[in-house]
């Protein structure tokens, strides 16, 4: 076991109150030691013990490191003609799912890795420590097991999504495909899942639809996610309230109801501001969910078709600039935020005993993250060696020479 300490931070942010100034437990000038799992120690550079390693920040800013909770990283294909549709004015129904759908499942097993492997290490070059990755590119029993398989290799936070749309073979019999999606898709992709989500919407699956199949889901053992209210006020938040799902994502229309109901509650409000970006959407109402008492979460639904985002600054960028996020609340909503999304204790924040994902920047305040948009300011990520992620990347697969 190898300890490190980490000198001369000038702002280290731990998300812990206890720890520091505000919310966001900050200190200057501070240290913090870690070992190949945990944070051991926190305080002021000054003071901080010996360890069997040391890195010296010079003056930088240290953030725990993201945690991205909402991606479709297993995907073949891309789809940038919508993308320039939409900017031209063509709105954003779904429609496009059954398309990546296609390329999916035509797609080998080394492929799809290939893919997920390229967008993990550009998550990673940006500082995402933990990240989620749903099926829900194969629809049908087998394509969707073998999209968790394949998640699986890369995540511990898996999430079996059948009930992204309606299969297209299915279009004249949707009970049908319920039943298929609540019954055997469910069966051969729960035991290796750790999260079930629909997208509850237009063009997808109704109030009713959505709540069988997340029942289904909650009875063979598994925690739920939503995808709710991106196309309208279709009923998703509310259900995702009533079935205590830990997450639910886009938020991108709420009525004061749903902020109600979200605030009283142990839901937590994902937004996707590069979803709402890439389908030229209004912006998720963050101002009134945060004022409303609501959890937010911020992630970067990367995904082939509304929002093929690998980049959290940016997503932090938008959060700040257009949903009028101040820049420490996107900062913790895209750390501790991500965590609480997860039900996670042990990530988004660097108190003792926390996980030892930290991100050194290169820049002296964290906030130059959303200030100096699209610049790379992550200089070095340190992760605790556990977990599927980590263990990829430990294994040398850190660097893409294939471009
Ligand atoms: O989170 N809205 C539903 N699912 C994805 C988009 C999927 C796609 O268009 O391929 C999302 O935005
Ligand atoms: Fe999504």
């Amino acid at each position: 076991m190898t300890t490190r300490v980490i000198s001369n931070i000038g702002e280290l942010t731990t998300n812990d109150p206890t720890l520091g100034e505000g919310a966001m437990g900050r200190l200057r000038d501070a240290a913090i030691v870690i070992d190949d799992d945990v944070v051991l120690w926190v305080g002021a550079s000054a003071h901080a013990p010996a360890a069997d390693e040391s890195i010296d920040a010079n003056g930088s800013a240290v953030i725990p490191g993201f945690v991205d909770s909402h991606t479709h990283l297993v995907f073949a294909g891309e789809r940038s003609d919508e993308f320039e549709a939409r900017m031209n004015g063509t709105a954003y129904d779904g429609g496009g799912i059954v398309r990546t759908v296609k390329a999916t499942r035509a797609a080998s097993s080394d492929e799809l890795r290939r893919g997920t492997e390229k967008r993990l290490v550009e998550l990673r070059a940006g500082g995402v420590t933990t990240v989620e990755i749903k099926s829900g590119y194969a629809l049908d029993v087998d394509g969707e097991a073998r999209l968790i398989d394949i998640a699986t290799e890369y995540s511990d936070e898996v999430t079996f999504l059948g009930a992204h749309v309606v299969a297209p073979e299915y279009a004249s019999d949707r009970g049908a495909y319920v039943d298929l999606v609540r019954g055997p898709m469910l069966d051969a992709c729960s035991h290796r899942s750790k999260w079930a989500d629909v997208f509850c919407d237009r063009g997808a699956f109704d109030v009713d639809e959505a709540r069988a199949i997340l029942s289904a889901a909650k009875a063979a053992g598994l925690g739920l996610r939503v995808h709710g209210n991106q196309l309208g006020e279709t009923g998703g938040v509310a259900l995702a309230v009533e079935m205590d799902a830990a997450s639910v994502d886009h938020c991108t229309y709420l009525s004061d109801d749903d902020i109600e109901r979200l605030a009283g509650s142990a839901t937590v409000a994902t937004l996707l501001p590069g979803a709402d970006f890439s389908t030229r959407a209004g912006y998720s109402s963050a101002r009134r969910l945060l004022d409303g008492g609501a959890l937010v979460a911020l992630a970067t639904d990367c995904n082939p078709g509304t929002s093929y985002v690998t980049s959290m600054a940016f997503v932090l960028a938008i959060a700040v600039r257009d949903m009028r996020m101040d820049f420490d609340d996107a900062l913790w909503s895209a750390t501790r935020g991500g965590a609480i999304a997860l039900r996670r204790d042990d990530v988004g924040h660097l108190a003792v005993g926390a996980k030892a994902d930290v991100v050194i920047l290169d820049a002296p305040r964290a906030v130059h993250l959303a200030y100096r948009p699209a610049a790379s300011l992550v200089r070095q990520v340190l992760v605790t060696s556990g977990g599927a992620l980590n263990g990829w990347f430990a294994r040398g697969h850190g660097r893409v020479t294939d471009v």
